[in-house]
């Protein structure tokens, strides 16, 4: 390879892993928790499963403090959409709506597993892959 060349190829090389490190959707603040909430909800599940209501209602609350501090985060769609103004406020509004519907629905499976009452449980868990759905279509970038 001629100088010229090993240059551009150096050249090219570093500014495409600048560029995505820029542009990286999975090293997000949010991308964290959701991994984190990733991890509860199999937890919790396995908990359920095997009949441990105590621990599972633990993995409750703790996706409840993951979707709190998800609450306070952008979601790197709209950064990448270079969403401003009122554009921006409006579907920063709609995901906080999403995810407080989402906090209520854990806070009704948390009294589901209070009181042992398995259909509540299973209705309340089919609501969470609902929201999960919802709040993906609506606000995860396609990367
Ligand atoms: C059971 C519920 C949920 C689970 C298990 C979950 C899991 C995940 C996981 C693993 C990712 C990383 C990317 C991927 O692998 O697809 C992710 C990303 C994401 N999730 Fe969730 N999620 C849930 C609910 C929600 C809800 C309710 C919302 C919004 C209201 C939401 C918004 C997002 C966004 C915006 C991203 C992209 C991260 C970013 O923009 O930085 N998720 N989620």
């Amino acid at each position: 390879m001629n100088k010229g060349l090993l240059t551009a190829a150096i050249v090219s090389i570093s500014c495409s892993s600048a560029l995505f490190a820029a542009e990286s959707c999975d090293d997000t603040a949010l991308h964290g928790y959701m991994e984190h909430i990733k991890d509860e909800m199999r937890s919790m599940s396995s908990d359920i499963k095997s009949g441990n209501s105590e621990s599972a209602s633990k993995h409750v609350n703790t996706l409840i403090m993951y979707f709190e501090k998800s609450r306070a985060e952008t979601p790197y769609k709209f950064t990448a959409e270079q969403m401003q103004g009122s554009e921006l406020k409006n579907n920063k509004a709609d995901y906080e709506k999403v995810i407080n519907e989402t906090i209520s629905v854990l806070k009704n499976l948390d009294v589901a597993l209070q009181s042992g009452d398995q259909s509540e449980v299973r209705k309340w868990l089919g609501a969470m892959g609902n929201q999960r759905k919802q709040g993906h279509s609506a606000f995860k970038a396609n990367c």
